[in-house]
This record gives structure tokens, C-alpha cells and sequence, in this order.
């Protein structure tokens, strides 16, 4: 497992920087991809999620220019860097990967703060790409705590997952939550974050997989996922017209005790929308207890049920991840369930340790019999979000 996070050696990527561009970096920063534990397609619902970092980052070296020169490069995408004005930045001018990195310049400068001076990026990311792992959030979140920085901002940490959200949002197109970004910027090594979408509040629940003899697998079922695809927007708007006919805020807003009365009251296409969230929320609720109760293994059956859901009601699993989760599950997984927006990405399972291989040969195995490709197997311990390395 590329574990580059928590491998301070920063000077690769400081060498390829000063070769770029004919300097020294003034720093090196990095910014994690995440998987969510529990508490899926509840964040724009204001509602609850358990997400925890990934070992995988992307890393950063950057340099604050004075003369509103912004120049990006990515080791992922090659070619000579892209050079943009700091200042003269608009949603739709940008495209492909620097669309990422030139919205959180501008979302900064929109939001009041002075980046006009610009900057050189060189970045470089082990964050699977499609895989439903954030890498666009750690991009932004890596760019938003170098410039924070740089510029002497002083944004805290949720305001920093605002600024990166707002431009993957309003500059990438992206409608997505808050979850990816909070999760990139604000978690700590050996925990997972438990995250309130309405007030940003978060507090690190403990997750020690070692200490109880357990692995998180991920699965990347290497189908492509892609959220601006108009599927995820429809969900959103589905969750939203449902909270507006009960006279909510949010459906976050609905107690459990009365979701029976509420499915009554709702349109068909709604019910199982608004079922999935109230029960997703509810599970995280019960998740966050049992981790805090020091009993990570009573995941199990909480991550599985929230698979059902997701798969059953929300209708964002697809026949890969259904497969992983049943693989995982028949060969010995505690719980097992799709991760992230859906459509494809990775699956988590929980394992015993001494039952991982035998996890992963079951998910392969049925992978190859379905005649679907291998999926790409990892290995992840919660790890620390943003921070700077140099
Ligand atoms: C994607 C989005 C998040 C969240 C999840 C589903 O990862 O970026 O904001 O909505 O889907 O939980």
C-alpha cells in the first residue's frame, strides 16, 4: 500500500517543482482521498457521515508568485504546466484536471479573500482517479491549505472544505456535498470523523482496526463513476422536493419516529428516498456508539445494512458493487458496503485480519466468473487530513 502521507520524504517532489520552475517551493503540503464508513448521500440532506482519510494524498509543492501569474502542472497528467491569470478566473474558462485547483483560486477570491498575486503548483496524487475515492476533493483540499497558508489566510478547517466544495460545485460543475471535503481537511490518523453536514461541527471518533485484529478492505470495482452525470443532481432534487412537502428544512430534519406517517404522506418515486436517509442517518448514529463503546467489529452488520439500502431504496449500487459485497461477505467479511456517491467506485469491507486473503480471493474469483475485470484491492488504516509536509 502507497502509504505517501505518512512518508515525510518531500524531496522528489520539491526536485520536479524546482526543475518546473526554476526555483525552490515554499513549501510541501498534502491532502488525502477519504472512504465513508456510513452515512451515504446524507450530507446534502444536512444529515450525518463517518468518514475517515485514506493513506493516499495527493501532495503539493507550491510558491506564492506577486504577479498574478497562476501556473499549474500534474505528474498524472504530464505536459507543460497551464498558465492562467490568478484574477481573471471563471467558471467554464477552465477544463480537464487544473478546472480542480483554478476553482479553489477562485472561490477564494470570490469569497473575499487576496490570492491575486498567484502562485506555481506542482502536483502530484496516489488517489486512485474514478475510483470514488476523492481525489478531486483532496486536490482542492491540497491547493486550498497551501494557499490558506501562503497568503496568511487563517481559515479554519471547515472553511477551507467550503471554499474547496464551493469549486468543485460552482467551478468544476460538480454537485456534490460537504463530506469529501470536511473529510480531506479535518480528519486525524486513527480515527473517523464524525461529521454534522448542517453545522460543519465534528468530532474524531476512534477506529482502531489494528488493536482489534481487523482490516478495512477497499475494492475498487474500476467502474468509472461520474457524478456530474445528472443521476447524482436528480437524487439531490428528489431529497429536496420530499423535505419541502413534509415542511422541512431538511429531511434531516425528520425524526425516525415519524417516518412511518411521512412515507404515507409522500409521492411513490419519494418513499424509498427519504427512507434511505432517515435509516442512513440513524445508522451512523448507531455506528458512531458502537466505535465509542471500543466494539469496531459491531461495524459489521451496520455497513452491510447500509449496502441494502443503498442498493434497494437509493438505487445507486450497481451489479460490481453488489458482487464485492456479497463476495466479501460469503468469504468471512464482518459488513461490507459500496462507498462514496455510487455508480461504480469501491466497496469497504470489514475483515478479520487472519480472513483478508481469503476476502480478497473471493471477490476476485467472482469477479473473473461474472466475466467482470479484476477489481484492485487495497488496504486502508483512517489517516490524518490535510497537512503540510515541508
Ligand atoms: C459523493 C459526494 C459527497 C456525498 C457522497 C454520497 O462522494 O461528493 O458529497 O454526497 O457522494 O454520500
Amino acid at each position: 500500500m502507497t502509504d505517501d502521507i505518512t512518508a515525510e520524504s518531500t524531496d522528489g517532489i520539491a526536485a520536479v517543482f524546482r526543475e518546473l520552475y526554476g526555483a525552490q517551493p515554499d513549501g510541501v503540503w498534502a491532502a488525502p482521498g477519504r472512504v465513508n464508513l456510513i452515512g451515504e448521500h446524507t450530507d446534502y440532506n444536512d444529515g450525518f457521515a463517518l468518514p475517515m482519510a485514506l493513506p493516499q494524498s495527493v501532495r503539493l509543492a507550491a510558491r506564492r508568485r506577486g504577479d498574478g501569474v497562476l501556473r499549474l502542472h500534474s505528474a498524472q497528467s504530464g505536459g507543460p504546466a497551464a498558465e492562467l491569470r490568478a484574477d481573471g478566473l471563471a467558471p467554464g474558462a477552465v477544463t480537464g484536471w487544473a478546472r480542480y485547483p483554478a476553482g479553489v483560486v477562485w472561490a477564494l477570491t470570490e469569497a473575499g479573500h487576496d490570492v491575486s498575486g498567484g502562485a506555481d503548483l506542482h502536483l502530484d496524487s496516489t488517489v486512485p482517479t474514478g475510483a470514488g475515492l476523492s481525489s478531486s476533493a483532496a486536490l482542492e483540499c491540497a491547493v486550498a491549505v497551501a494557499l490558506d497558508e501562503l497568503y496568511g489566510l487563517g481559515l479554519a478547517g471547515p472553511e477551507l472544505a467550503r471554499i474547496a466544495q464551493r469549486a468543485e460545485n460552482a467551478f468544476a460543475g460538480v454537485p456534490c456535498g460537504i463530506m469529501d471535503q470536511m473529510a480531506s481537511v479535518c480528519c486525524t490518523e486513527g480515527a473517523a470523523l464524525h461529521l454534522d453536514s448542517r453545522t460543519l461541527g465534528h468530532r474524531q471518533v476512534p477506529f482502531d482496526l489494528d488493536g482489534h485484529g481487523l482490516r478495512l478492505l477497499v475494492i475498487d470495482t474500476r467502474v468509472q463513476h461520474d457524478l456530474a452525470d445528472g443521476a447524482y443532481a436528480g437524487l439531490r432534487a428528489g431529497c429536496e422536493r420530499a423535505a419541502a412537502l413534509l415542511g422541512l428544512p431538511a429531511l434531516r430534519d425528520l425524526p425516525d419516529e415519524d417516518l412511518p406517517a411521512a412515507l404515507a404522506a409522500l409521492p411513490d418515486r419519494l418513499v424509498p428516498l427519504v427512507r434511505h436517509v432517515v435509516t442512513e442517518n440513524a445508522r451512523v448514529t448507531e455506528a458512531v456508539a458502537r466505535l465509542t463503546a471500543g466494539d469496531p467489529a459491531a461495524l459489521g452488520p451496520l455497513l452491510t445494512a447500509g449496502h441494502a439500502s443503498l442498493r434497494d431504496d437509493y438505487r445507486v449500487s450497481c451489479p460490481e458493487t453488489d458482487l464485492a459485497v456479497a463476495g466479501a461477505v460469503g468469504a468471512g467479511a464482518l459488513g461490507a458496503r459500496m462507498t462514496g456517491g455510487g455508480f461504480g467506485g469501491s466497496v469497504i469491507a470489514l475483515t478479520p485480519a487472519d480472513r483478508t486473503d481469503r476476502v480478497r480471493a473471493a471477490v476476485t474469483r467472482a469477479f473473473e466468473s461474472a466475466g467482470h475485470r479484476p477489481p484492485a484491492v487495497l488496504e486502508a488504516a483512517p489517516s490524518r487530513g490535510a497537512t503540510r509536509l515541508a
